[in-house]
């Protein structure tokens, strides 16, 4: 079965959900799904419900797309993403994104936490992504092209919206929120970087480091829409600060800047 014959049969099943056409898609990175929670009126649609969707292999928490209106916007969330380093091929990682243009979103905002790998960062700054660096050795288009979906060779000059980040930047100016701007290189994971790897990242132009985003960036440029991209900044890379890393210092630390996180996401939504 092709992606496209796929898609349809996925959107005639979420449309039978009586949604709301959702103009714009979030992606919820670890510890920041809790926007999702906010949404207005929310219809829950469980992963493991809808067809085509990956299956999760992680027991609990598979996550669910929530659709719904978010400042008057109609929104669909991924509360929960994929990861490549679970064992999902990036086809899979990726189909989410497919779905959001199919079912008409137009603007998508990843979000993510990562490492900090700029020596003027500090965990609990938020950054904007203004660019990327795929490290993964891997790319979701790899393979026929179907031209429905997308061109052969997509272009990646402006992989993140300059327009949607000059939104965000100035609603962090009202907010009084404090935003770094960066460059966000994906690993695969699922180990954190060495010292050494930190410093490679730092020399090639990284500002921030993670385990996701990249892929569904490719594919969501890939199929025409824009991207605001946001990393919540968890915590520093390896080598710079003595203490070692921990999945618990990232959930730690997106806690403490949940609301920072939510006000500023929610103030663009309202202005785009
Ligand atoms: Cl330091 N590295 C990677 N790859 N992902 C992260 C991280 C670091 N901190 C949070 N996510």
């Amino acid at each position: 079965m092709t992606t496209k014959v796929k898609l349809l049969e996925t959107v005639d099943y979420l449309n039978e959900k009586k949604i709301q056409a959702p103009k714009i898609g979030l992606i919820l990175g670890s510890g920041l799904g809790l926007l999702a929670d906010e949404i207005e009126n929310p219809i829950k649609i469980s992963y493991s419900d809808i067809p085509h969707f990956p299956v999760s292999t992680v027991e609990g928490h598979a996550g669910q797309l929530v659709f719904g209106e978010l400042k008057g916007k109609n929104v669909v969330a991924m509360q929960g993403r994929f990861h490549y380093y679970e064992g999902y091929p990036l086809d899979h990682v990726t189909y989410p994104v497919r779905v959001m243009k199919e079912l008409g979103v137009e603007q998508l905002i990843v979000t993510n936490a990562a490492g900090g790998v700029n020596m003027e960062f500090e965990a609990g700054d938020l950054m904007l992504i203004t660019d990327h660096i795929n490290n993964m050795y891997q790319n979701p288009l790899i393979g026929p092209n179907d031209p429905e979906l997308g061109v052969r060779f997509p272009d990646m000059s402006t992989a993140y919206c300059p327009q949607l980040r000059e939104v965000a930047e100035s609603v962090a100016g009202e907010l009084g929120i404090k935003v770094q701007k960066g460059v966000y290189v994906a690993n695969t994971g699922p180990i954190y970087e060495t010292p050494a790897e930190v410093r490679m990242i730092r020399a090639i132009g990284g500002d921030a480091v993670g385990m996701s985003t990249v892929p569904e960036v490719i594919v969501a440029r890939h199929a025409g829409l824009d991207v605001l991209g946001i990393s919540c900044i968890s915590n520093m890379a390896a080598g710079i600060l003595p203490q070692p890393l921990s999945h618990d210092e990232v959930i730690e630390t997106t806690e403490r800047v949940k609301t920072d996180f939510l006000d500023l996401v929610k103030e663009t939504i309202k202005k785009m």
